[in-house]
């Protein structure tokens, strides 16, 4: 099942082979490569150090990382984590993030990883799966509703703690 480490599919695009793999700690390095060519844009300053990193990261069952590659080149990647519930013997899974290259783009890549880590919603069994969206992302609304999630009616407006305002007393 894909929704399993290191399980993959494969489908034949337009003029090439895309793969969608659930990455494990010996991906570390395509997920080195995946997050800063895409993520980042940027080549990477010390590939070792960064495939360490996410060497250990990628050792948590809890973190999941879905990369898209054609012909070995990373083209998309889907991140989320997966949470214990606090109220039930469960988890929930928070869709974190994706990205498909702009080169790539309206080819159904999106949609694999969408689904990828759906299956790990249905294989973890659990209570929801949920993404948050900037309203203005018309591509990212479009490929949610595609691949059947429902927005939500009230949307809650997000507060972020940036470092700077973390700073301050550690008295509780
Ligand atoms: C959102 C994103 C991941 C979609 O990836 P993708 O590989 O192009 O998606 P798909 O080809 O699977 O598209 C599936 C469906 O989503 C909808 N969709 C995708 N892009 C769209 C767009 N630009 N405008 C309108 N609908 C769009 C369509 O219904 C599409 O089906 P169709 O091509 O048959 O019409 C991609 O646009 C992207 O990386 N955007 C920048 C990063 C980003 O905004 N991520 C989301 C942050 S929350």
């Amino acid at each position: 099942m894909i929704g399993e480490p290191g399980e993959s599919v494969s489908t034949h695009g337009s003029t090439r082979e895309v793969s969608v793999r659930r990455l494990t700690p010996v991906d570390a390095a395509l997920a080195a490569r995946a997050i800063a060519g895409i993520k980042r844009g940027a080549a990477l300053a010390n590939e070792a150090a960064e495939a360490d990193r996410l060497r250990r990261w990628l050792g948590d069952p809890n973190r999941v990382l879905f990369v898209a590659t054609d012909t070995q080149r990373p083209v998309g990647f889907a991140l989320g984590y997966l949470l214990d519930r606090i109220d039930a013997d469960a988890q929930m899974l928070c869709f974190y993030e994706i990205e498909v290259l702009a080169s790539h783009r309206r080819r159904g890549i999106g949609t694999r990883l969408v689904e990828a880590m759906k299956a790990v919603a249905r294989s973890r069994r659990v209570i929801k799966m949920w993404v948050q969206t900037d309203p203005a992302n018309v591509a990212a609304r479009g490929l949610y509703e595609h691949t059947g999630a429902a927005r939500s009616d009230a949307p809650d407006e997000v507060y972020t703690w940036d470092a700077a305002s973390l700073k301050g007393s550690d008295r509780a």
